[in-house]
């Protein structure tokens, strides 16, 4: 049975966020360091972008690094920064080849400096892609983002631009990364952990949460579709009441 069977093609959600999460745990089930579990993690984003571009999914969103994950040793940090700068490296042809366009969301400027070339280079050579937005966020954290909005909102009132009755949520989500992008309406998250560890606070607003006990480097094209059919059983009702009730 293919595992697309049972899903609904017309009622596919506009934008898929996934919380990477479980690369630890699962190298330390194979008695192997954690870092074998980051590169592991590789394959399954490889997999898991192929998949939801494959079913005409139209953005994505990838934790990849919080702002609170430079709390990690050293050792671990640097090897998830070489690994974010190999993943760019190795797929950057076959992304632009599937005309996906990469975005990044994220506190750039204390990303190590290849590593930020390595992104704006592969965010320049997509930017007219058609395809899938594949958006990696990198040293993102929600609240950052919010602060950061904050600020940029009062310095704009305090430059006489704006008048702080003129900030409404409109004015507030277009100095938010995702300017421009649709709020993700599925949020998944690998490895069991309920909880949204600082990811997209404001744009999640409204978002269903899928938590799969499956660790991020198990996570395969199967998994996508099962994540997709829950999400379409769920009844959406952003505050109102269901039709019919
Ligand atoms: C997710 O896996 C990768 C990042 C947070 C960068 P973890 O490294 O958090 O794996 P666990 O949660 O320790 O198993
Ligand atoms: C969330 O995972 C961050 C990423 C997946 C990049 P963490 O492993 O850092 O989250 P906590 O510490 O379990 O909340
Ligand atoms: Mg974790």
């Amino acid at each position: 049975m293919s595992s697309t069977e049972g899903l609904d093609l017309s009622g596919l959600p506009q934008h898929v966020a996934i919380i990477m999460d479980g690369n630890g745990r699962w190298a330390q089930k194979r008695g192997l360091p954690r870092t074998m579990g980051h590169r592991a993690g590789m394959d399954a984003l490889r997999a898991t972008v192929k998949a939801l571009d494959a079913m005409g999914i139209k953005y994505m969103t990838v934790y990849a690094f919080s702002t609170e994950n430079w709390k990690r040793p050293e050792e671990e940090v640097g090897m998830l920064m070489s690994l974010i700068r190999e993943y760019i490296y190795k797929e950057l042809m076959a992304l632009h080849r599937q005309k996906v366009r990469i975005s990044v969301i994220g506190d750039s400027a204390q990303l190590p400096e290849d590593v930020r070339k390595k992104m704006d280079d592969a965010v320049a050579k997509t930017k007219d892609n058609p395809g899938m937005r594949f958006c990696i966020a990198l040293n993102y954290g929600g609240r950052e983002e919010i602060v950061r909005a904050a600020r940029s909102l009062a310095e704009r009132v305090q430059a006489g631009e704006l008048l702080p009755r003129e900030i409404e949520r409109e004015e507030f989500a277009a100095c938010l990364y995702t300017a421009g992008m649709p709020d993700p309406d599925l949020i998944i998250r690998t490895s069991g952990e309920m909880r949204v560890s600082n990811f997209l606070l404001w744009q999640g607003a409204y978002a269903e949460l899928v938590v799969t006990d499956c660790l991020w480097p198990d996570f395969r094209e199967e998994h996508v579709h099962k994540a997709i059919k829950e999400f379409q059983m769920r009844q959406r009702r952003f505050g109102g009441i269901s039709e019919g009730s």
